[in-house]
């Protein structure tokens, strides 16, 4: 079986095949979402909130990235593992950008980047893939510039909006994005950028038209606390499962139930009376 490529993921449009993407951050996660047939596997830069803790993706860095994206290459067989450029590793610039991509495909075994933003990025975006690195593009609600929106707000629901992520689109996809995430944009506007680029959408709170969805693991199986955003739905909520184990084995230890002689190793009880003897 040989391995997702972003050519194929473009295809996948050409053919109407719908693309499902999820993030995932560490090696089992990733051997799991790969074993269930994910074609790309995100490792998102949601990393920061949903594993490290941090109230946005803004404190992310290249080396948490790099690390992850490592984990999570090591895991998965098949699919393509796309890595999220972080904050500030290419808004400086093309030259950086160009470094630290190649960072996370050098040193972390990604197959292509990630990175935010429209027209203003569409030549970094170019010269990342002119050096052999395809790019995803992502426009929309874009997490790093959560402090320009004001909070994580629908974006493009004015006509100069929408017309402007029309625009930003359409730049992505002619500087070489190989697909574009539209994060938390109407589901008409959405369709209609779908209907307008060649390569593919891939939606989270897009609405059902893109051309394939992406959702953070944590929020489809119930491991990020309480909250779940309005575009996600749950399908397990492992949190209670993973709690009530846990508590399970903690009483069990305070009790003096587990171990059992099935988890102990024996020993030679001669061995033993002569140690005692000594
Ligand atoms: O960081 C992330 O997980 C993402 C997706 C939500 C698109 O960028």
């Amino acid at each position: 079986m040989r391995r997702v490529t972003a050519r194929d993921v473009t295809a996948m449009k050409a053919k109407g095949e719908k693309i499902p993407v999820v993030t995932a951050y560490d090696y089992p996660m990733a051997r799991l979402a790969d074993e269930a047939g994910f074609p790309v596997i995100l490792v998102g830069d949601s990393l920061g909130m949903v594993t490290l803790g941090y109230d946005s993706t803004i404190p992310v860095t290249m080396d948490d990235m790099t690390r992850h994206t490592g984990a999570v290459a090591r895991g998965a067989a098949r699919a393509l593992i796309v890595s999220d450029m972080p904050f500030m590793s290419f808004q400086a610039g093309a030259d950086d950008a160009l470094r630290n991509a190649g960072r996370l495909v050098q040193e972390g075994g990604a197959h292509s980047v990630k990175l935010e933003g429209g027209e203003p990025v569409a030549e970094t975006v170019r010269r990342i893939v002119e050096a052999g690195i395809p790019v995803m593009g992502h426009v929309g609600l874009t997490p790093q510039s959560v402090h320009r929106f004001g909070g994580y707000r629908v974006q493009g629901k004015a006509k100069e909006q929408a017309s402007q992520l029309l625009r930003d689109a359409k730049a992505l996809e002619e500087a070489g994005a190989y697909a574009v995430v539209l994060e938390l944009i109407p589901a008409p506007l959405s369709r209609v950028i779908t209907s307008r680029l060649t390569a593919p959408t891939i939606g989270i709170g897009a609405g059902p038209h893109c051309d394939g969805q992406v959702q953070v693991m944590h929020d489809l199986l119930g491991l990020y606390g309480d909250f779940v955003p309005r575009h996600t739905k749950q399908y397990a909520q492992l949190g209670e499962l993973i709690s009530q184990a846990l508590g399970q084995y903690a009483q069990e230890v305070r009790e003096g139930v587990f171990p059992t002689g099935k988890q102990s190793f024996a020993m030679d009880e001669s061995l033993l009376s002569e140690l005692l003897d000594d």
